[in-house]
């Protein structure tokens, strides 16, 4: 695959299965993105996205966390390696590491994250398990620009899907997944486009676009 090199270029990280990171790849390629995806970075030699990657042409690292002594370290060789490869917008995609302080501040206004829930409901761990048990009748996800505190930020947008009757956590999370290989490639877009605006917590599209998308 080529990719055209433009002004605009990412940096990707990812823990785990990586199908965020697959969908605003193909997604760019579909619709000839002017985007460079410079790397891949995950956390866990075994994160099954660098596949993807190393297959696809995105040049594809490991930083693991465990030969990192404490988190400022581990986040320091992340720093290092993104700003050497380039990367101008940082997209956190299944990324399970708390970041430091110095890391969000290093970013700030060029890092992005998706949580699986509409926040601010359901920060952190197990968010379909929780929207079962609260017995909410809407539940999806939320594209963020990151902030210190752990899913906070101002929001970019959200999807939100009904939950059934007979959902369980796992066919939730799956309708909620379909959403967010979604939503997260047209948030980039928005970034690339240069179409966000950050005025205090609220994050504006201009022109004028829904930031909100359901099923
Ligand atoms: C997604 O629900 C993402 O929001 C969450 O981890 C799940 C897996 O994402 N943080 P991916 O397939 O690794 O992109």
């Amino acid at each position: 695959m080529n990719y055209i090199v433009g002004m605009n270029s990412i940096v990707t990280l990812i823990s785990g299965l990586g199908s965020n990171f697959e969908s605003i790849v193909k997604t760019a390629l579909k619709e000839q993105w002017p985007v460079r995806f410079a790397g891949v970075i995950a956390n866990n030699p075994e994160a099954k996205g660098l596949d993807f990657a190393r297959e696809n042409g995105v040049p594809a690292y490991v930083v693991d966390h465990r030969s990192h002594a404490n988190r400022e370290s581990f986040d320091a060789a992340l720093i290092q390696l993104i700003d050497q490869m380039g990367g101008n917008l940082v997209v956190l995609a299944g990324f399970m590491r708390v970041l430091t302080s110095g890391f969000i501040q290093h970013y700030q206004g060029r890092l992005m994250n998706i949580h699986p829930s509409l926040l601010p409901s359901f920060t952190g761990l197990h968010t379909h398990e929780r929207a079962l048990a609260a017995g909410v009748k809407w539940h999806g996800a939320t594209v963020h620009f990151v902030t210190e505190g752990v899913d906070e930020g101002p929001i970019i947008c959200q999807a939100a899907v009904p939950v059934m009757a007979d959902d369980d956590a796992e066919r939730l999370a799956a309708r909620v997944l379909s959403l967010e290989h979604q939503i997260y490639p047209r948030a980039v877009k928005w970034y690339l486009d240069g179409r966000l605006r950050i005025e205090g917590n609220q994050v504006k599209v201009q022109p004028p676009e829904s930031q909100f998308f359901s099923l």
